[in-house]
Order: structure tokens, then sequence, then C-alpha cells
């Protein structure tokens, strides 16, 4: 029987059972989370629009600013290997329940997603066990586009010149 609070969809077209690759991948690179500060360990994966996976851990600096999430790095680490687009990103946390990705983390995943105005699948596993199944869509409704020009961007930043 599924978990409470699983919400079962099918598999986005061309992700197939990569979904739960993908779910294991974050659990995997959780262990390898470098967390001085917080303890709190946070794995994710992204799936390519070429069909490949990317994972990534939460890594702290002392100095606080210096700390990237786990999705972040695992975005980071598709764009390295030439990947810039992706159909899914799968998190898996510390926490019990699932953690959704954070509001900056969500800005990130936008700028790289919707090049061909498809949505992104957003899964979340707890340490229960317990999965969310979401859409960046359905999470995120503001931040910079990613069609949002050079020009546009540097306009909203000219105070900073001035
Ligand atoms: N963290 C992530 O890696 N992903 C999230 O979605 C939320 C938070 C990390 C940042 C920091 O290293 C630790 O979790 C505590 O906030």
């Amino acid at each position: 029987m599924n978990p409470p609070h699983t919400v079962i969809l099918d598999d986005p077209p061309g992700t197939g059972w990569k979904v739960e690759r993908l779910v294991l991948a974050a659990k995997k690179a959780r262990e390898n989370a470098s967390v001085p500060l917080s303890r709190f360990r946070v794995g994710a994966a992204v799936l390519t629009r070429n069909g490949r996976i990317f994972e990534g851990c939460n890594t702290e600096s002392l100095i606080p600013v210096l700390g990237v999430c786990a999705e972040r790095n695992a975005i980071n680490h598709a764009l390295i290997h030439g990947e810039k687009a992706f159909l899914a990103v799968a998190v898996a946390s510390d926490l019990h329940s699932p953690l959704l990705p954070c509001g900056t983390c969500l800005q990130y995943i936008q700028e790289f997603a919707r090049q061909d105005g498809r949505d992104v699948l957003i899964i979340a596993e707890g340490r229960s066990g317990d999965r969310l199944v979401t859409s960046l869509d359905e999470l995120f409704k503001g931040g910079f586009p990613p069609e949002t020009s050079v020009k546009e961007i540097q306009e909203s930043f000219r105070w900073t010149a001035e």
C-alpha cells in the first residue's frame, strides 16, 4: 500500500522508469552531503532532456554564504557535462517527510527547464519513504522566466552601477 500523502502521477512522456533511478541517485548523493554547519543532508538528481541523470548534494562552508543547495549542485553538475534542459528533479533530504526545493532553487530550475515549454516534474522523498510528486508550474509562479533577455536583466540591475 502507498504511504499516506503520496501522490501517484504517471511518469511524464520521455521519463519512464528513470524516475525511480532519479530518486535512488538523489538518495545516494545525500550520503555525500558536506554539511559542517547544519548537519542536514540533502541529495538531488536531475533527469536531462537527453535522458541522462546527474546528482548533487548540499555543500556548506565555514563561510555560510558559500553554501549551495543539493538541487543547484545537481544542475551545475549537469551543466558541466553540457546538459542544459531538464525533465525532472528529485530531492531526498534527512527530513522524515518530503522536502521540496527552496525558492532560489525553483528559480534556478526554471532558468533551465522550460526551453521547449514543458513543465518539470519535481519528486521529493522523505526518510519515511513518503513521496510527493508535483511540478515546477505547480510550485513556482514567479521569478525571471527563462526567456528573459539579457538586456532586461541588465536594465533591472542598472541602479547598481549608478
Ligand atoms: N538545502 C538544500 O540543499 N535543499 C533545499 O531544498 C533546502 C535546504 C540545504 C541548504 C543547507 O545546506 C541545509 O540544507 C540547511 O538549510
